[in-house]
């Protein structure tokens, strides 16, 4: 008798060769998904000129059908076939793509929006993995505009670094899967506003602001009432399902004998080694980027320990934490407050 098992054979990764990454442009250009690495986190891939293929990521993601997709694209002149290019779109894309940046702009009134949940403007984003790139290049060569792709992970969930956290969350509904070992970045990229007349940050990610800020010569707006919104700003999003405090350096040890009296089993993230009644110590990095590459490793790691709740440093409100902050502050939205 065959095992549920090999009747459902779970998904495995695809080594990336070249022969894999022609097969899976033809999944895109043949309407089905595919997910790839990018240097921030795992996409889940369809063509962008599609509705039913772009309608697959929604039904797959379990995403609400208003918020809006980035697009992939190879660079600023596939960018151009999609919005309405400016000075500072210009700018940003010589300095800083490929990279973790994605540019909010004005879609051209031909351009397709199944991507864009209704709204008249279109993220666009040129990722610097090299098997986002070839995948996008050999999408490009069949006459693919672009790749829309959301993170790989269930809606409101902790977005995959790995190609395993993507099998793992999807599991057997996976599609293709490119190999492309754990992210570098490890947080989404920074998403710039220009589609209107001051530029606005509207998600702080793996660019910090203030890079973005020098090459445009101007601050950055937070972004005001009639910002385009971003599904990633909802306050309970990437949350994984352990209950999560954020705790200030000075207050862990208080706050961890004050649970551990009660029996609560408590896991600290924290850079300084915390008291005894801690059930379990994950070091945190001292350094912003190498916290950032951890940071949903981590997290699936500890939501999987069988801990009862998860004490987190609050790192501090700085322009080179801000991304890293931004995830755990969302992450412990869904927690009660501590009594
Ligand atoms: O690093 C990343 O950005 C990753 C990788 C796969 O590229 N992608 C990613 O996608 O984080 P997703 O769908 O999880 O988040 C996309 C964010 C959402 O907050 C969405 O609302 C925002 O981009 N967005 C997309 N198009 C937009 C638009 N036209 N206006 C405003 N926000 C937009
Ligand atoms: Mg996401």
């Amino acid at each position: 008798m065959m095992s549920p098992a090999a009747l459902h054979p779970m998904p495995t990764p695809i080594f990336p060769d070249a022969a894999a990454i022609e097969a899976a442009a033809g999944e895109l250009a043949a309407g089905r998904l595919v997910a790839f690495p990018t240097e921030t986190v795992y996409g889940l891939g369809a063509d962008a000129g599609s509705c039913e293929a772009v309608d697959r990521i929604y039904r797959l993601k379990g995403r609400p059908a208003d918020h809006p997709l980035i697009v992939h694209v190879t660079g600023a002149k596939q960018a151009q076939r999609w919005a309405h290019w400016n000075d500072s779109a210009q700018r940003l894309a010589d300095a800083l793509w490929p990279g973790p940046l994605t540019l909010i702009l004005q879609r051209l009134a031909h351009a397709p929006g199944w991507a864009c949940g209704g709204q008249a403007t279109i993220g666009l984003r040129a990722p610097a993995h090299p098997v986002a790139r070839l995948l996008l290049e050999a999408f490009e060569r069949r006459g693919g505009m672009g790749v829309a792709a959301p993170s790989a992970n269930r809606f409101g969930r902790v977005s995959p670094t790995r190609a395993s956290h993507v099998i793992a969350d999807l599991g057997d509904e996976a599609p293709w899967v490119l190999e492309g070992g754990a992210c570098e970045v490890g947080v989404e990229s920074t998403i710039v506003d220009l589609s209107r007349a001051a530029p606005a940050l509207l998600r702080p990610g793996g660019i910090p602001a203030q890079r973005i800020e020098a090459v445009l010569g101007e601050r950055l707006r937070s972004p005001g009432a009639t910002a385009p919104r971003a599904s990633g700003t909802l306050a309970a999003h990437y949350a994984p399902l352990i209950p999560v405090e954020l705790v200030c350096p000075q207050a862990i040890a208080g706050r961890l004998a004050a649970l551990a009296a009660r029996g609560v089993r408590v896991a600290v993230w924290s850079s300084q080694r915390p008291g005894e009644e801690a059930a379990h110590w994950e070091p945190a990095a001292n350094e912003p980027r190498t916290l950032a590459h951890q940071l949903y490793d981590t997290l699936r790691r500890l939501d999987r320990s069988g801990f009862d709740r998860l004490l987190i440093e609050r790192l501090p409100a700085t322009d080179e934490w801000a991304a890293v902050l931004d995830r755990l502050v969302r992450a412990a939205a869904g927690t009660p407050a501590p009594d």
